[in-house]
C-alpha cells in the first residue's frame, strides 16, 4: 500500500552532504509549522491556566561566523569518537578519516556544511515531544525536496558560552536534533554511501 505520505516517509533519508545554495525562508518555516504539528506532553506554563502542548522553540543558524563557532565546539567530540574506530572499525575509519581530508576548512564533520541547522529546544523532561517534532521536520524536508539530518553531535554545544548566548540556552531547557536542512549534493560523502536498506519491521500480530 503507498501514499504521498507513505512515499515521503520512506524517502527520507539522513543526508550528509549538501549544495551550498540557501533555503528559501518559507521553506524553513514549513518545515518549522510542520515540527509544531507534532503530538506532546502537556505542560502547565506559570501564569496560565490551560495546559501548554508546544513546549519546544526553534533556532535556525545561517550565520557562516556561529556555524564556524559550532564545528570548533563540536569537532572534538567527533574526533574523540571517531579515534574510538580506529582498532574496532578500521575500513570504516579509513573511509572517514579520508572524507575528512578531503574536506575544505573548516572541516566541517558535525554539520556537514548545511545551509541551515535548526536546534529544537526544549525543556528537559520533554525528550520524547521535542524529538517527535524533529521526525516531523525531516519529513517534511523530504517532501518539499531538501535533505535532513539529526545531529547528535551537534548538540554538543553547551561548553561553550557565546554559542549557548546565541541560543539563548537556559538552564532548565536541552538541545534536540539539531536538524541540518539542505539541498541534496548529488556526490554522496563516505558516510551516506555506508547507509543499508531498513530491514523488514519485527511485529508481533495479537
Ligand atoms: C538521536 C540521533 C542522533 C543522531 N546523531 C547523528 C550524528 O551525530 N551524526 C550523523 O551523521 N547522523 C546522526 N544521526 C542519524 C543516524 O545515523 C541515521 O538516522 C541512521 O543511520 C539511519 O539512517 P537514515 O536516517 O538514513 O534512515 C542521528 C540520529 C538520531 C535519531
Amino acid at each position: 500500500m503507498t501514499n504521498p505520505v507513505l512515499e515521503t516517509i520512506s524517502k527520507r533519508q539522513s543526508i550528509r552532504s549538501y549544495r551550498p545554495d540557501p533555503i528559501p525562508r518559507d521553506l524553513i518555516q514549513a518545515i518549522i509549522e510542520a515540527g509544531n504539528q507534532a503530538p506532546a506532553r502537556g505542560r502547565m506554563k506559570e501564569g496560565s491556566s490551560n495546559l501548554d502542548f508546544q513546549p519546544w522553540r526553534f533556532v535556525v543558524v545561517e550565520d557562516a561566523d556561529l556555524k564556524r563557532k559550532l564545528v570548533e565546539t563540536t569537532l572534538p567530540f567527533w574526533k574523540n569518537m571517531t579515534a574510538s574506530m580506529k582498532d574496532s572499525h578500521p575500513d570504516m575509519y579509513a573511509g572517514i578519516m579520508a572524507q575528512f581530508e578531503a574536506m575544505p576548512e573548516p572541516k566541517d564533520m558535525v554539520y556537514y556544511a548545511a545551509p541551515a541547522i535548526v536546534f529544537v529546544i526544549g525543556p528537559k523532561g520533554f525528550d520524547i515531544s521535542c524529538s517527535l517534532a524533529c521526525e516531523n521536520m525531516m519529513i517534511a524536508a523530504t517532501s518539499l525536496g531538501l535533505g535532513s539530518c539529526y545531529v547528535g553531535f551537534g548538540a554538543m554545544v553547551t561548553g561553550n558560552t557565546c554559542v549557548v548566548e546565541a541560543l539563548e540556552l537556559q538552564e532548565d531547557e536541552k538541545i534536540f536534533g539539531p536538524i541540518l536542512l539542505g539541498y541534496p549534493c548529488g556526490e554522496q560523502g563516505t558516510l551516506d554511501s555506508i547507509r543499508t536498506e531498513k530491514a523488514p519491521p519485527s511485529i508481533k500480530w495479537m
